[in-house]
């Protein structure tokens, strides 16, 4: 079958939050590009992962032309409560901060800058098979894939690989240049949405003796659920009354109602450095993954993609190379602190092992500290609401 050949400024692997915003910021610049997609429209937009934003994010997707519904129905939160030893304390980021945090799913994000794309008018192709980089170390990479199984070739001056962790675009990075950083956890978080109106207005984390538990939402009337499980655990082992019992034990109480998904995800920190290979540029969880006790996954893929629509924007506006030279150091700033943070609350409120009876006693002790200290309170507060960009 004959190739059918394109031309593009900027082939976008990927259409999460971090390849769909990267698109929609550089259409307000004038620039081109084309998204790839390995999955259909209906499977992106129905997949349920994170749903909470730092204030940035949300003032980064207002200055995209992304927010008309997020501000309609997101559910802006001025604290959140930390739950030990049998109580609950409030930690007021508000106050603390003067910033706050918005809850508002992921797909919902995707659904919005789906839409924002198709009404661009340039492409976006879902079921994109087989996608491939080439020449990425020259000034003229090249993207291949099948569309309903005729083969395509795209001509780009940068590719933006936003394909997750599983993409094809990191692995495409010489193995040589790549250093990567790995933490992986003994626990897996089991997430529920169930139709029940949430235990409490403001977010609530439990650290029990049992292990860790979050009570979320997504609206008034679904609430969002997770809870510390063994890291390749068995569903089948959690019937519904086992999951309700263990949500009231460890959060202190908990409404119930129908679930309506169940998964697990699992929890890993990796790093993958440099950002860069020559005309190739990761952002997302393609370069990047943290455990998501604190929210960070989709903030810190919104933060990158900041930076590279910048960059991009100079070197098509102006020709300056200055900000891609410079991507990778500006990100990695960032998610080296957004690393820290997530490792920090993870370790704070899991339970780590059975045997060791010093960790349950620091990480007590540790919560303690913070909802008597305000200095401590506003680390933690000032990072949860989000740090400033660098860009
Ligand atoms: P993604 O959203 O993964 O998007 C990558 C896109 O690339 C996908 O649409 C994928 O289909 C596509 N793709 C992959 N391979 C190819 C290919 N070969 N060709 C073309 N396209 C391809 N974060 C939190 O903060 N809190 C949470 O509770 C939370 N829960 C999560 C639950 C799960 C199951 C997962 C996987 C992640 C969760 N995260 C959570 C993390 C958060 O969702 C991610 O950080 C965020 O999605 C990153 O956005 P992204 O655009 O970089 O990557
Ligand atoms: C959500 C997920 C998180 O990991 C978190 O820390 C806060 C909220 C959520 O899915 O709403």
């Amino acid at each position: 079958m004959r190739t059918q050949v394109g031309r593009t400024q900027v082939g976008i692997v990927g259409a999460g939050p971090a390849g769909l915003l990267l698109a929609q910021m550089l259409n307000r610049e004038g620039i081109d590009s084309v998204v790839l997609e390995a999955r259909s429209r209906s499977h992106i937009e129905s997949r349920i992962r994170a749903g909470l934003l730092e204030q940035g994010s949300v003032d980064t997707l207002a200055e995209a032309g992304l927010d008309a519904r997020l501000r309609r129905e997101g559910l802006p939160h001025d604290g959140l409560a930390l739950r030990f030893a049998g109580a609950s304390h409030r930690i007021d980021l508000q106050a603390l901060t003067g910033r706050r945090v918005t809850i508002y799913g992921q797909q919902e994000v995707v659904k919005d800058m789906v839409a924002a794309r198709l009404a661009t008018g340039r492409p976006l192709h879902f079921g994109a098979e087989e996608v491939a980089l080439h020449d990425i170390a020259t000034d003229r990479p090249r993207l291949t894939w099948k569309q309903e199984g005729v083969p395509q070739e795209l001509h780009c001056d940068v590719i933006a690989g936003c394909d997750g962790f599983h993409g094809p675009s990191r692995e495409a990075m010489p193995p040589e240049i790549l250093r990567i950083y790995e933490r992986t956890y003994p626990f897996a978080w089991l997430g529920i949405l169930a139709e029940a109106p949430p235990v409490s207005p403001e977010l609530l984390y439990a650290r029990h003796e049992e292990g860790f538990a979050l009570a979320t939402m997504r609206s008034q009337h679904l609430s969002r659920l997770y809870l510390q499980c063994a890291p390749e655990e068995n569903l089948a082992l959690w019937p519904e009354e086992r999951i309700w019992q263990a949500l009231g034990t460890r959060l202190g109480a908990v409404n119930r109602g129908r679930i309506v998904q169940k998964g697990l995800t699992a929890m890993r920190s990796y790093v993958a450095e440099p950002m860069r290979h020559g005309r190739l540029f990761l952002a997302g969880d393609a370069a990047h993954i943290v455990p998501p006790t604190g929210a960070k996954g989709m903030n810190l893929a919104i933060a990158d993609v900041r930076v590279l629509a910048a960059a991009l924007t100079s070197f098509f506006r102006q020709g300056d190379q200055g900000l891609m030279d410079r991507y990778s150091a500006i990100c990695l700033q960032r998610i080296w602190k957004v690393q820290r943070f997530s490792w920090w609350m993870t370790a704070l409120l899991h339970r780590f092992s059975e045997e060791d009876a010093f960790e349950p006693r620091v990480q007590l002790a540790e919560l303690d500290y913070l909802v008597h200290s305000e200095a401590a309170r506003t680390a933690l507060a000032e990072q949860y609401v989000g740090l400033p960009y660098d860009i």
